[in-house]
């Protein structure tokens, strides 16, 4: 497969701009190259693509009769193969036939090898304009052609076309280079601040998280202004924590991805805000990740077979539903639930035992101790006939039978009661599990979210899927919890589809996972 030289599009401009990163002291931004690519007429930009991954690019506007080269780079592993050459004969053409009889253009006079490029293509060093770079004080080479309408000059540009390296048999980096992008993930929904880093979607190559945890457990839950606050005390580092961590610069990535909802809205907007900061700074493209697609691709990140279709259930402290995934990207929710998230159960009941924050790790490891037929404590909608949840019945029966035992002066048994409750909520989480995967027909079954790290949820739904022939996913415990790494592997997936968050674009409290692909690239 050959290379081909094509317009630019304003789709181009997320990889263009890392190329740009990666290619001067003082890159262009988005907006720049937005501009260009959507000025109406007296412009020609270009691109250099190989197997749908772009190479280069450069691009030219006209000023009276001259053309002027703005802007050329080439990816700095394929460069010396004439890619450069074969970027400025065509826009060399271009600019013919716009009108124009010079190129000109500036470049760094430290900068050799394009001024050989430019030498060769006939411009001639004709000034020189001191300290032009502010930045580094450095000298502008000023250059000019000859009249490129002229036959001789023609010809020295069309030589330079057929020179080029265009076949690319040998490019075997090129397409990994894409297809397995660098991706920093930034997660900041609820109490954990996290950052990781990640090759391709699956090599995790650090992921830091710093729980905020203990500040939160005097008060039996999160406080919202706490955890917004800690946040922001928190990311600068947790992000340079896995930057380093990795061995990675800022240079180095392709893409940043945030948690744009759902979740706290002053804990969301801490990471938005960084992540667009951070993008505006480096020029990186952003993408947008939903926390809860972010927990279902724990599971094919930990395990690569997993594949849809697929049903989901994402269990949390602030979610409980039932999720179809007939393809990545597709969520049809089946049912949620009506009141308390499964997680938020766990949690009050063990506040009101004084067990602290949060309450399902405490809970299921006293369940252990316990007999979960001590206690028999309602299944609210076992049999509704509907994916639907209701969790705060059973929390409220816990409560009740808590003050019940210490009014009749009976000391509770903490574990048979943990034991009891933690049955309850299994139960009918198995039970619906079970009848949606079966009546979808899904070869998977996927748990997801903090209370898939339940040890017998895990082993409950792992006996009753198996024995309907479906296979169930778990994702390791540290990615059940919160974490960074699977917004970054769903982030991955999403960059590259293309999709980018841009920077208007707010955090969203409600973010549902079923919403119109559309809220996720605005
Ligand atoms: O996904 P996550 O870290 O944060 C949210 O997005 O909400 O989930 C945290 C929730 C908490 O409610 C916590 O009590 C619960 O997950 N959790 C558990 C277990 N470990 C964490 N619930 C039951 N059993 C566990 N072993
Ligand atoms: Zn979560």
């Amino acid at each position: 497969m050959s290379a081909v030289v094509r317009d630019m599009t304003p789709a181009d401009i997320g990889a263009v701009l890392t190329i740009e990163n990666k290619s001067f002291p003082s890159p262009w931004s988005r907006l720049m190259f937005e501009q260009e690519v959507y000025a109406e007429s007296g412009r020609a930009w270009l691109v250099v693509e190989h197997d749908g991954v772009v190479l280069g690019y450069g691009g030219l506007a006209l000023l009276d009769e001259a053309a002027h080269v703005m802007n050329l780079a080439v990816r700095a592993d394929c460069r010396h193969r004439g890619l450069g050459r074969a970027l400025l004969a065509h826009l060399a053409r271009r600019a013919r036939g716009m009108g124009a009889r010079h190129l000109t253009l500036e470049v760094r006079e430290r900068n050799r090898s394009a001024m050989a490029l430019y030498e060769a293509a006939g411009l001639k060093t004709v000034g020189v304009r001191p300290g032009y770079y502010s930045e580094t004080g450095e000298h502008a080479v000023v250059m000019w052609s000859d009249d490129i309408t002229h036959p001789g000059e023609e010809a020295r540009l069309e030589e330079l076309w057929n020179r080029a390296e265009l076949d690319l048999e040998a490019y075997p980096d090129v397409a990994t280079g894409h297809s397995a992008p660098l991706v920093l993930g930034i997660e900041t929904s609820c109490d954990e601040t996290a950052a990781a880093v990640m090759r391709g979607g699956t090599e995790l190559l650090s992921s830091v998280i710093a729980s905020q945890v203990d500040f939160h457990a005097r008060f039996g839950g999160v406080v919202p202004e706490i955890a917004s606050r800690k946040h922001t005390e928190a990311i600068v580092a947790v992000v340079q924590e896995a930057m380093e961590e990795a061995g990675a610069t800022f240079g180095d990535l392709d893409a940043i991805a945030v948690t744009h909802g759902p979740g706290l809205i002053g804990a969301l907007v801490v990471g938005v805000a960084y992540a667009k900061g951070l993008s505006l700074a480096t020029g990186l493209p952003l993408v947008g990740v939903n926390h809860l697609e972010g927990h279902i691709f724990a599971n094919p990140f930990a395990n690569d077979d997993v594949t849809p279709p697929l049903v989901a259930l994402v269990v949390s402290g602030g979610h409980t539903s039932l999720v179809h995934v007939p393809e990545w990207g597709v969520y049809h929710t089946l049912g949620e639930t009506l009141d308390d998230a499964a997680g938020e159960a766990f949690d009050k009941v063990a506040k009101v035992l004084g067990l602290g924050y949060p309450g399902g790790p405490v809970l299921s490891s006293l369940a252990e101790e316990g007999d979960p037929a001590a206690i028999d404590f309602p299944r609210a909608m076992l049999r509704s006939g509907d994916y639907a949840f209701s969790l705060s019945g059973l929390k409220t029966a816990v409560i009740n039978h808590i003050r019940h035992e210490r009014e009749a002066g009976r000391e509770i048994h903490v574990p048979d009661l943990a034991a009891s409750f933690q049955q309850a909520v299994i139960d009918v989480q198995v039970t619906k599990a079970t009848r949606a995967a079966k009546e979808l027909g899904v070869q998977w079954f996927c748990l997801a979210g903090g209370v898939a790290a339940n040890k017998l949820l895990r082993e409950s739904l792992h006996e009753t899927l198996s024995a309907e022939g479906v296979r169930v996913s778990v994702p390791p415990l540290d990615l059940c919890t919160d974490n960074a790494a699977m917004i970054a592997a769903a982030g991955t997936w999403r960059f590259l589809r293309g999709e980018r968050l841009y920077l208007d674009a707010e955090a969203v409290a409600d973010l549902r996972l079923d919403a119109d692909d559309a809220s996720l690239k605005t």
